[in-house]
């Protein structure tokens, strides 16, 4: 199907290709369904589930920005029992492509009871960890705090066999720190990152637009930042990195891969080109292709003169 061979592998999460939708900036079964074939992806990464349900954040809840977007949606959740009951899991198994769940909470004591009751769940293949929502509560950020960060790591990891995937706050002074916290502590890969910390002021209202006040940026005007960390974190981690933040065409894809990426995960620009995901498995392909390359190993970090 493909020129080259695009598989990756995280622990025993076997994909075959590097992209998968980046969580809660997609939709499977409703507005994308009938114009993107699901079954191209590499994984699937669901929206975030909490551990209690939450109405999420108060409207409006998204704001255009230049070179992106600001959201504050606040993971309105369901709840992980309903979740589960509702047999929602079942449901994205369908689409017969490995399925990521994304989990968040308040404390690492919710992350570690939702890894309790999703153990030897059979419609699963590996766990993120969104430790990083910068919508929720107070807008701690356990990613940001490097004590809770490794606590809850270390504690989900005595729970669950699931691989482990902890996505980071862009928003710490140093992704390096926080990254290798998160591999110390036992997680089998890293997703870096989430959203940062923004905000948007009507000058007519003269109030802030969201209406949380603060919302997170995401979209093209962040991709060299989190290229950047992507970069660093991947001179001083053993474990893979997939990276997210601003891709807009196989280009970005690559150059996250050339600074060390294993995988990608595509947000705010699937809002934009919904068959945005497709195009950026065939760019890697033909990139690979094109430059005389069997697989990704073969570029993977090759731009990273720290590592190399
Ligand atoms: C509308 C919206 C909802 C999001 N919901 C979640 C979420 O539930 N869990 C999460 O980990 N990240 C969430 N994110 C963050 C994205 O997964 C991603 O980390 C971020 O948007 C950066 O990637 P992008 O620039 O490609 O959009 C959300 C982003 C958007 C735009």
């Amino acid at each position: 199907m493909y020129k080259t061979d695009l598989s990756v592998q995280i622990s025993t999460l076997q994909m075959k290709n590097p992209v998968m939708p980046a969580s809660g900036a997609y939709d499977y079964f409703e507005d994308n369904a009938d114009v993107f074939p699901m079954c191209t992806l590499g994984a699937i990464m669901l929206k975030s589930v909490h551990r209690y349900p939450r109405p999420g954040n108060k409207p409006p809840r998204i704001a255009e920005v230049t070179g992106g977007m600001l959201n504050s949606i606040g993971i309105p959740s369901i709840g992980i029992e309903e979740f589960l009951n509702k047999g929602m899991l079942e449901h994205y198994k369908t689409l017969n492509v490995p399925v990521v769940i994304s989990i968040s909470g308040g404390s690492p004591v919710d992350y570690v009871e939702i890894c309790k009751m999703l153990e030897g769940n059979p419609f699963i293949d590996a766990i993120e960890l969104n430790l990083s929502c910068p919508n929720v509560g107070t807008g701690l950020q356990l990613a940001s705090d490097e004590v809770l960060l490794g606590r809850t790591v270390q504690s989900v990891r005595t729970v669950t066999s699931f691989p482990l995937i902890a996505k980071l706050s862009p928003n710490v002074t140093d992704i390096r720190k926080t990254a290798k916290i998160s591999e110390e502590c036992g997680a089998d890969a890293v997703t870096v990152a989430n959203t940062y910390m923004g905000m948007k002021i009507d000058i007519q209202t003269k109030k802030p637009v969201l209406g949380n006040i603060m919302g997170g940026l995401s979209g093209p005007a962040i991709k060299p930042i989190t290229l950047h960390m992507v970069y660093q974190a991947y001179s001083v981690l053993n474990i893979p990195i997939i990276a997210c933040g601003g891709i807009m065409c196989a280009s970005d894809a690559i150059e996250y891969i050339l600074a060390g990426a294993t995988a990608v995960q595509v947000g705010a620009g699937n809002f934009v080109n919904p068959m945005l995901m497709k195009e950026v498995i065939e760019g890697i392909d033909d990139y690979l292709a094109k430059n005389g390359c069997q697989s990704l190993s073969d570029i993977r970090g090759i731009a990273n003169c720290r590592k190399n």
